[in-house]
């Protein structure tokens, strides 16, 4: 039997090493974001002196990582920003990829977190903004993917964004600009299904309408999430469980995703105690009947063993494929 389904996992922060702990095996995989395990002085510091990583996180993530799939999910490019792509970071990347074994895949925001003006010379936006989805934008991302794609050397994803308001009167909707990045063959779509919730409480697309344009082919990567009411605005918050209606999307659509890597749950660490372990565990078994139900298609697209699985058994160590070098 040659069956191959996606690897449910975790988008890692402090709180991860407990949910493993207790459900190992429910948790196939992870995804870190390297910004989150160092310190960065800054373009200003001197040579080989900017990241300080942070004291022993590396080394617990190699202990978790072994026999589950390790990804690496970036916050800190901002690709759509103009500006140039900061090589330094990326080779930071690089390096800590390098240590870890190599990440299977990394992803980034197609969202600007960096918005270059006057004195400050990357001053932080606070949240992701959106983008202009034209001709402009594209090129420039698209060079920039080319650079990662070169230095990294493993496949890439770029993930749809979390927007509070609608933005009239682009050129290309947003899944139409990801179904071009990936027609391109330049980079594959991490789907944010709660992003999209987001963004349809808040007056823009809908749920229903974004996923019939995105290509199903596109799509390497779902991630699910909770968030909450403030100021009037539905948030991104990461601050609890998969809401009905994003849980109703990622069942009718998923099964279509036939390149699906990975079903990741995103939560802050910050309100893992009000969620609870159980209720996190409740949400990884949960994915796992999705991920059953999706059937990944090994030829030409990743392929990620999933083994029969009983109820709260090990997962077997995933392996790579010649499709799916690792960075
Ligand atoms: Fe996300």
């Amino acid at each position: 039997m040659n069956d191959a389904h996606p690897a449910v996992g975790l988008l890692y922060n402090p709180a991860s090493p407990d949910v493993i702990a207790k459900a190992g095996s429910l948790v196939d995989y992870f995804a870190v974001m390297p910004d989150r395990m160092w310190f960065d002085f800054g373009a200003q510091a001197e040579s080989g002196r900017r990241f300080h990583r942070a004291l022993g996180a590396l080394a617990e993530v190699q202990r978790l990582s072994r026999g589950r799939v390790l990804a690496a999910h970036g916050i800190g490019l901002s690709l759509p920003s103009a500006m140039p792509l900061d090589e330094a970071f990326v080779d930071a990347i690089a390096a800590m990829s390098h240590d870890l074994g190599g990440f299977r895949w990394f992803s980034e925001h197609l969202s600007v977190f960096l918005t270059p003006k006057g004195s400050v010379p990357n001053a932080q936006a606070g949240l992701g903004l959106p983008v202009a989805y034209d001709d402009e934008a594209f090129d420039l991302i698209a060079h920039k993917l080319r650079r990662l794609r070169d230095k990294l050397g493993c496949p890439l994803l770029l993930e749809n964004g979390a927007f509070f308001t609608p933005v009239p009167d682009m050129d290309m909707s947003e899944p139409a600009f990801l179904n071009r990045l990936h027609a391109a063959g330049l980079s594959g779509t991490l789907l944010d299904i709660h992003n999209l919730y987001v963004g349809e409480r808040n007056g823009g697309m809908t749920m229903a309408a974004y996923l019939d344009e995105i290509d199903p082919d596109a799509v390497e990567e779902i991630h699910l999430a909770g968030g909450d009411d403030f100021a009037g605005f539905y948030m991104d918050s990461h601050s609890g469980f998969t809401p009905p209606e994003v849980w109703e999307m990622a069942f009718a659509h998923a099964p279509r995703f036939r390149r699906l890597r990975a079903i990741t749950f995103e939560f802050q660490e910050t309100y893992y105690e009000r969620m609870g372990t159980a209720g996190v565990i409740a949400e990884l078994e949960r994915m796992h009947e999705l991920a059953d139900l999706c059937h990944v298609d090994p030829q030409p697209g990743p392929r990620i063993p999933h083994p029969a699985r009983p109820a709260r058994a090990r997962a077997t160590p995933q392996v790579a494929t010649e499709a799916d070098h690792a960075c």
